[in-house]
């Protein structure tokens, strides 16, 4: 793991003083800049004027990228050659990126390579699942070994470094953003934060198959107000301490090497442009010497939120708050030389954020070797080892979340799938699909050809409304077992995609509901980014396998667990609401002063169940596990909880052991349950193991109304199982 200390040894800030001291104030502010290649020429409309009618809905997707074919590509070699632009976003390709990397060591004055970022969120070419996804697998190895292919590949294609992961806590299913992150834990969240930087990073970022990763979107953008993308952040410092900083603070512990601010406000000032997030909090507080980006366009989106006065005055705010690189709004080009003039801002300013530019460059050894094998790709990009392990991630990523004996299916039964979603490759990349394409991508009924499982199949059903009763008569009239793919496109989730009604869009629900009443058991597939209030489609299923986007071998993971080629494992990492209505909605709650309850007077909505659709932790197999001889202890480190799992079942499985803690009487209010610790363990069928899981000592500790981070002694619940709701077992007294 890469820790803070080394950006800044000794030798490298020598050389970057010596950089500094022959750098003109144009090549420092071009340091701080970062653009994409410019599309110009060769096309009928403005770019701006496209993304607009496209936008609007005038034009479709496929009619953008066609225009934009025509277009010719600008990357900006002047700029580079001159020394006016540090980082690029959005262009890779090993030629072309070394191509970029010679003008900026070769032909520029002070020879400073290129920092060179992508979103590569869940994959480059090999799409894994999308992070909600593989959240679910609660597994960390595979969450490192996913990042670590992911850096590979980016490397490939010469980048050097992804605008991941998003660590955003997200308890609110509407906001669309919540497919890019692990969910609404923190606990959780902090692992995962950790295992993807050190997947991403590895041992060392100038290790030729390591990229940088970006912890973002900081801070608290998942607590967006009802869930509409970009919107306000009004919440209390303890919450934000509490809930949302932890996975940024384990990221950061994990050696991160940069961090990107958020577009929301928080409690009224602009992320953008907030001192006290980066200046207190980052660097300060956490010791944090890495480099830090704004969103894109988010300097000049500061307009907006008006609170600055003009574009000059945001790249002021902006740099003094910490602000050290500008993605895409050319408000720190534009403006600091003038500011610098002006006497607004110091040159101390423009070198602090320089310095930080610099030392992740150095970090790379991209001064020492800037250019890309540019025979690697071909090698490494989608290679079988990749699938393999994509196939994998997928598989631990699907949730079984209803199965009344159905599940798993025999391969000689007559089976008729439907749905829109089952013999669409492309839907299965999900959002932010890197560089991924439909092409490589399992489809379910590919999956299913795979296996060599006959079928019969028609859509019957688009995600968009329409429904063909007569073809789903025609299609499942002689089947034992329907199997329904239902769910979101890909484009309902990811950014600026919220939604206020989280049911399954168009009539896909009366299809459910038709296929159960003519009396066919019905198997019902889900492809979402978030969670769905779907208590009907769960009624009208004999079983429910949540197979979120799952990436390039979707197809093939969901017919493993389908077929019981692969006992499902994987734990819900958000609560399912009943209604949408119930957003936002989280397993660990204040307990509030009329805890819900079948009585009146008390805080729930009368016209919902009281408890979820499923919670937090949820998902079943096709084994059970018995819990026995729980058994917590008292530590010096804090609380270590025993249990013996047994697999009662006739399968083997893997069980994701859970422990969750409340803190009986404290001077402020807590959560009724937190998780603080978890475990896999795999069993045979008929197997039994004993596990120790310690919940840190400092895992007990909160923040007062000072913002002090106290630990209160006093008794501890300790409830251990396999979900959320896992049965109360033991209460202790920690000193
Ligand atoms: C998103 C970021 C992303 C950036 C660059 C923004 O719109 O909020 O998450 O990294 O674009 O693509």
């Amino acid at each position: 793991m890469i820790s803070q200390k080394q950006y800044c040894n000794e030798e490298v800030s020598r050389k970057i003083d010596e950089l500094l001291s022959q750098m003109t104030v144009d090549e420092k502010i071009g340091q701080l800049h970062q653009l994409g290649p410019s599309p110009v020429g060769g096309f009928e409309i403005s770019l701006d004027e496209l993304k607009k009618m496209l936008d609007a809905g005038a034009i479709t997707q496929k009619e953008y990228e066609q225009s934009a074919r025509g277009f010719k590509v600008d990357e900006r070699e002047d700029e580079v050659r001159a020394g006016t632009i540090g980082s690029f976003l959005g262009l890779y390709g090993a030629e072309k990126c070394n191509r970029m990397q010679k003008v900026a060591v070769e032909e520029s004055r002070l020879g400073i390579p290129l920092l060179l970022g992508f979103d590569v969120i869940h994959g480059l070419r090999t799409v894994f699942p999308i992070p909600l996804a593989e959240s679910c697998s609660w597994d960390m190895e595979m969450a490192e070994k996913t990042a670590a292919v992911a850096a590979k590949e980016s490397a490939a294609v010469g980048l050097n470094w992804t605008f991941a992961p998003m660590v955003d806590i997200a308890r609110d299913a509407r906001w669309g953003r919540i497919a890019e992150g692990a969910g609404e834990d923190t606990y959780l969240g902090s692992r995962f934060a950790e295992a993807r930087v050190k997947g991403f990073q590895g041992e060392s970022l100038a290790d030729p198959e390591n990229i940088a990763a970006c912890a973002k979107h900081f801070v608290a953008y998942g607590a967006a107000i009802g869930g509409r993308d970009y919107n306000t952040v009004d919440m209390s410092l303890q919450t934000l301490y509490e809930t949302y900083l932890p996975p940024f603070k384990a990221a950061t512990d994990a050696g991160v090497a940069t961090f990107m601010g958020a577009f929301n406000d928080l409690n009224g000032v602009p992320c953008s442009t907030n001192p006290f997030l980066y200046k207190t909090i980052l660097r300060k507080d956490w010791g944090f010497n890495g480099m830090v980006v704004s969103d894109s366009m988010a300097l000049q989106n500061c307009l907006d939120h008006a609170t600055v006065a003009d574009r000059a005055d945001v790249a002021r705010q902006a740099l003094q708050a910490g602000m050290d690189m500008d993605m895409h709004s050319t408000c720190y080009h534009d403006f600091l030389k003038e500011l610098l003039e002006n006497g607004q801002i110091s040159m101390e300013d423009i070198d602090t954020a320089v310095t930080n530019v610099l030392r992740i460059k150095f970090a790379l050894g991209l001064f020492e070797n800037p250019y890309t094998d540019e025979f690697l790709a071909d090698k490494v990009i989608l290679c079988d080892e990749h699938r393999a392990l994509a196939r994998e991630s997928a598989k631990k990523s699907i949730v079984l979340l209803k199965n009344n004996g159905v599940l798993p299916l025999k391969k000689d039964v007559k089976i008729a799938v439907v749905g829109a979603l089952a013999d669409n490759a492309e839907e299965m990349l999900g959002t932010w699909e890197g560089i991924g394409r439909g092409e490589d991508c399992i489809s379910v009924t590919a999956g299913l050809q795979n296996a060599g499982v006959q079928f019969k199949f028609a859509p019957c059903c688009s995600l968009d409304g329409a429904f063909d009763e007569a073809e789903l008569s025609a299609t499942i009239k002689d089947a034992d077992i329907v199997i329904a793919c239902v769910g979101e496109s890909k484009e309902d989730s990811g950014e600026a995609s919220a939604r206020c009604d989280i049911t399954l869009p168009g009539r896909q629900d009366e299809m459910l509901a038709a296929i159960r009443a003519q009396g066919k058991k019905l198997v019902t597939v889900l492809f979402n980014g978030r969670p769905l209030a779907i208590p009907e489609a769960v009624e009208n299923s004999d079983a429910v396998v949540e197979a979120w986007h799952l990436g390039v071998e979707a197809g093939n993971a969901v017919c493993d667990v389908l077929f019981g080629d692969y006992n499902p494992s994987a734990r819900l990492t958000t609560t399912f609401p009943n209604h949408s209505g119930e957003c936002p909605t989280y397993y660990n709650h204040l307990p509030t002063g009329k805890p819900a309850a079948e009585m009146k007077y008390t805080s729930k909505y009368i016209d919902a169940p009281l408890v979820p659709l499923f919670p937090f932790g949820y998902g079943l197999s096709y084994t059970e596990y018995a819990y026995s001889g729980l058994s917590a202890n008292v530590t010096e480190n804090g609380i270590d909880v025993t249990v013996t799992v047994k697999n009662v079942g006739a399968v083997d499985g893997e069980e994701t052991v859970q422990v969750y803690v409340h803190d009986v009487l404290a001077s402020r209010s807590r959560p009724v349950r937190e998780l603080k610790a978890f475990g896999k363990v795999f069993l045979k069928a008929g197997e039994e193991k004993q596990i120790t899981l310690s919940v840190a000592r400092k895992d007990l500790e909160f923040y007062d109304m000072q913002l002090n981070r106290i630990f209160e002694a006093g008794d501890f619940e300790i409830f251990v199982g396999h979900d959320g709701t896992a049965p109360l077992s033991g209460e202790v007294a920690v000193e």
